[in-house]
């Protein structure tokens, strides 16, 4: 059985003493349970005070985005060495946020996956396509294509351990979630994709995720879902409790 992840991703969201508030309410209560992950995507300023904080506890700690250089002249950027150096565990690339506004492509998304496996941080790697795309039919070619280009040159191995958050981008912030079925639909396809490159036995081994207006109130219907392990939460990861109780959907 796969374990489920519920990660909940702030954005560009609150300052450091509400971050360090959150971890120290929700750190204690995250169960230890093989079956459930728990991690916070977090700005990066607040990054080091929160692996300090939750050392002992079972909320994992991980980085919005990432340089696929180790080190150099790239003003402003955050390598996946200092990510690695800080106890990070997890890394989101390829966030639609990323794509559209910082031109991040599927060539560098792949080089960041190649880099967060050089540094032994799990890749959770985003996919999903526009409105546009999905009323003209073009989902699955362009998730797929998404999915191939980020894991070129994995090896089984790597592929087995990356993460995939399947984010339709219209459901994104929207309050429109895809139906459980839609979405199921989109992360079973995902792993045949995968299963292709691979094989089903790797296919049959990563967590696929959905994120678009994940809400308590909708998360138990997508989980209960045969090909979704798990959730890439952004406006309802924010507040500790419904944080908590996303999380707790999970076991
Ligand atoms: O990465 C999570 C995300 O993009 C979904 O955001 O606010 O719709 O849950 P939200």
């Amino acid at each position: 059985m796969r374990k489920k992840v519920i990660a909940g991703n702030w954005k560009m969201n609150k300052v450091s003493t509400e971050a360090n508030q959150f971890v120290d309410e929700v750190g204690a209560k995250i169960p230890e349970d093989k079956n459930v992950e728990a991690i916070v995507c977090a700005p990066f300023p607040f990054l080091a005070s929160l692996v300090d904080k939750t050392k002992d506890t079972n909320l994992k700690v991980a980085a919005q985005t990432m340089h696929y250089e180790e080190s150099g002249a790239f003003t402003g950027e955050v390598s996946p060495v200092m990510l690695e150096d800080l106890g990070i565990t997890h890394v989101v690339l390829g966030h639609s946020e990323r794509r559209e506004y910082y031109n991040e492509t599927d060539e560098t998304v792949n080089k960041k996956v190649h880099a967060a496996f050089n540094h032994h941080l799990v890749p959770i790697v985003c996919v999903g396509e526009t409105l546009e795309q999905r009323e003209a039919n073009e989902t699955m070619d362009h998730v797929e294509n998404q999915v191939i280009k980020a894991l070129e040159g994995l090896s089984d191995q790597q592929v087995a351990e990356t993460i995939i958050a399947y984010e339709p981008i219209w459901a994104i912030g929207t309050g429109k979630t895809a139906t459980s079925a839609e979405a199921n639909e989109v992360c079973a396809y995902i792993r045949q994709v995968i299963a292709k490159l691979t094989s089903k036995e790797t296919a049959d081994h990563v967590v696929i995720q959905y994120g678009g207006s994940v809400k308590p109130a909708n998360i138990e219907e997508l989980l209960a879902q045969s090909d979704i392990d798990g959730a890439l939460v952004g406006g309802a990861s924010l507040q500790p409790e419904s944080f908590l109780q996303l999380v707790e959907a999970g076991k």
